[in-house]
């Protein structure tokens, strides 16, 4: 996901840019650039690679002013190259940009025919070759923007900054975040609040529509109808927006780390009397689960798999039948949806593209829209009609760890208000099961512990070509988490399975190069795993068993490794067998050299389809 910033200050920008900038990094990025007007003069500086590339570009080549613009791009159209890289110039005016210009193509002909020339194989290059027509004609940076919009089909955040104009930003925002920061005779624009922290807490959030004509004396906004729209300013809570490893070699290891204080923060905001005597969920108004008889969850990656889990939950716990769908395909599949279901949305990030997409897809279509999220302010939580906090703070590193653990909880936590709505659950059964949550952040604590055996297995998983994953039941959806975690951050191929379907073809991949990671606790399902252990190990496969101490004492022996994890309450397993999934995948990255917090390729939120 790209990140733009942009700033009227009453210093010079250049360094506060690219500071903003070193805060955008955890959205993942191949290049980065800034412009700003001195003088009068519009300048940029761009450069391939991480922001230090750019910042040495800017010891060699300065760039004046009090007003400019910065990017950190991850590549849509066109490779990762300086011409590529944001902000695109054309004649007086400059622009940075996060989403995709669906339509460039046609607009890129049409600009083409009228004599106008492109450097770039972007999308973006046509946004300000078009701003820079619109000028020509006569019109001012307003009116040229205000024209321009409606011709921009897909989704894009945009700041623009104009020759001349030392005291004029103009952004907008349809389908990616954008925030407006407000300082003390400067202004601000950013991709979020983490970007303006900064330099302000003082913060206001554009709507879907909505853009921006921003001087140092403030913000004029309008909505999607060019009509002056008021929207709110909020003062964040910086120390909120913190983003520091805190000691850590990695964000991605200070996140797993995290994991018990976030849960049981998560869990104290939704029980109460989490921990003490007669626990009792405590959950907002407008969850009664007797008005529906079907649910349908839809995420992407690492939080489709929390839904998968929690599919097992809903149904065996209240008998309530889900459906989950990947949010890629769910809205262009025309799913049949009930008018007594409601639609529920799982995103760490809040701005998915595909899974805000398919949440406007669902909205007039179900009783209720409700999103399990961790950003608050997101465009998925303000676009739901009621939005879940997983409260597991900002989530840096790219491989989801913290986050998957509080969507699971506040998932089971769901589950179980389901049960007791329709009668599944009692009071008693209810409590007893919130009494085993607060025995979680200690069990996790406990699983947290296996990171040195985890990592002495390191070296020899560095080396394997594929892993697979297996799991049964609850475990299933962890065994493809866990290969997701894997081949995110360490590039190896890693497969999860159901364990009863190996002998169904993958088994056919089996030999003694393969590691197989088993997960399974001792469980009622788990002589149905110990069978599929015993097919791969007759084929000489390396397996790699996570279970509890009885299952690892019935059938630890011939394993070529296991894990001793805790025994844990069965509706609990799956948030804590995620963590030595984390922590193979941490320290399998580390063996290979990988760049474990932004793996190639990835981004932290991907902001287009
Ligand atoms: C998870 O480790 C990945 N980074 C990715 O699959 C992620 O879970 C997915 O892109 C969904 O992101 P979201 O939760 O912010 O919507």
């Amino acid at each position: 996901m790209c990140g733009i910033v942009g700033v009227l200050g009453n210093h010079q920008v250049a360094p506060l840019l690219v500071e903003s900038l070193k805060r955008l990094e955890y959205r993942g990025y191949d290049s980065a650039g800034i412009a700003t007007v001195n003088d009068g003069k519009l300048d940029r500086r761009r450069a391939v690679g991480k922001l230090v590339n750019l910042s040495d570009l800017l010891v060699h080549e300065p760039l004046a002013g009090r007003a400019g613009i910065g990017h950190t791009r991850w590549a849509t159209h066109g490779a990762a190259t300086v011409a590529n890289a944001h902000p695109h110039k054309a004649g007086t005016v400059a622009v940075v940009h996060n989403g995709i210009i669906e339509n460039f193509r046609d607009l890129r002909c049409e600009l083409k025919a009228a004599g106008y020339d492109f450097e770039s194989e972007t999308d973006t290059e046509t946004v300000v070759v078009l701003t820079r027509a619109l000028l020509a004609s006569g019109k001012t940076p307003q009116q040229a923007v205000e024209a321009l919009l409606p011709r921009l089909h897909g989704a894009f955040a945009l700041c623009f900054l104009f020759e001349g104009e030392d005291d004029l930003l103009i952004c907008a925002r349809k389908g990616s975040p954008l925030a407006i920061g407000h300082g003390d005779g400067e202004m601000f624009v950013g991709s979020d609040a983490i970007a303006l922290a900064p330099m302000t807490d003082r913060i206001t959030y554009l709507e879907e529509g909505d853009w921006a004509v921003v001087t140092r004396a403030g913000a004029e906004i309008f909505d999607a109808q060019n009509r002056r729209a008021n929207r709110a300013m909020t003062r964040i809570q910086v120390d909120a927006t913190r983003i520091e490893k805190a000691g850590y070699k990695h964000f991605m290891a200070k996140e797993i780390a995290e994991q018990p204080a976030v849960l049981a923060d998560a869990l104290r905001h939704y029980v109460e009397n989490s921990g003490g005597v007669n626990p009792a969920l405590r959950l907002p108004e407008g969850l009664d689960f007797t008005q529906i008889d079907r649910l349908t969850m839809v995420a992407c990656g690492t939080a489709s798999y929390a839904c998968h889990v929690a599919k097992y939950w809903f149904e065996s716990l209240a008998g309530l039948p889900c459906d989950i769908d990947v949010a890629s395909e769910f809205r262009y599949r025309e799913p049949p949806l009930s008018a007594r279901s409601w639609a529920l949305f799982v995103s760490q990030s809040g701005e998915t593209a595909d899974t805000l997409a398919a949440l406007r897809y669902a909205k007039d279509k179900v009783a209720k829209i409700v999103a399990v999220v961790n950003v608050s302010t997101s465009s998925i939580a303000r676009e739901a009609d009621l939005a879940l906090p997983i409260l597991a703070g900002i989530e840096v590193g790219v491989a989801s760890t913290k986050a998957f653990t509080c969507q699971l909880a506040v998932l089971a936590l769901l589950a179980l208000k389901a049960g007791q709505d329709r009668g599944r659950l009692t009071a008693a059964q209810v409590q007893a099961h919130l009494a085993d949550f607060a025995l979680l952040p200690g069990l996790m604590n406990h699983a947290l512990g296996l990171a040195g055996e985890i990592e002495s297995l390191s070296d020899q998983l560095a080396e394997a070509q594929d892993v697979l994953f297996l799991g049964r039941g609850p475990m299933y959806p962890l065994a493809l988490e866990g290969a997701l975690k894997l081949k995110e951050i360490s590039y190896i191929h890693a497969e999860g399975y159901a364990s009863g379907e190996l002998k169904h073809g993958p088994i056919a991949l089996i030999d003694n190069r393969v590691p197989v990671i088993v997960l399974a606790p001792r469980d009622h399902l788990f002589e149905k795993t110990v069978s599929n252990m015993q097919e791969v190990m007759a084929r000489h496969g390396k397996v790699l068993l996570l279970s509890d101490a009885a299952g690892v004492a019935e059938a630890g022996a011939g394993c070529w490794q296991a894990l001793t994890l805790p025994q844990v309450p069965d509706l609990l397993a799956p948030i804590l067998y995620a963590i030595p999934a984390q922590l193979l995948a941490y320290h399998t990255a580390i063996a290979k050299g990988t760049d474990v917090d932004q793996p190639r390729n990835l981004a932290k939120s991907v902001t287009v389809e």
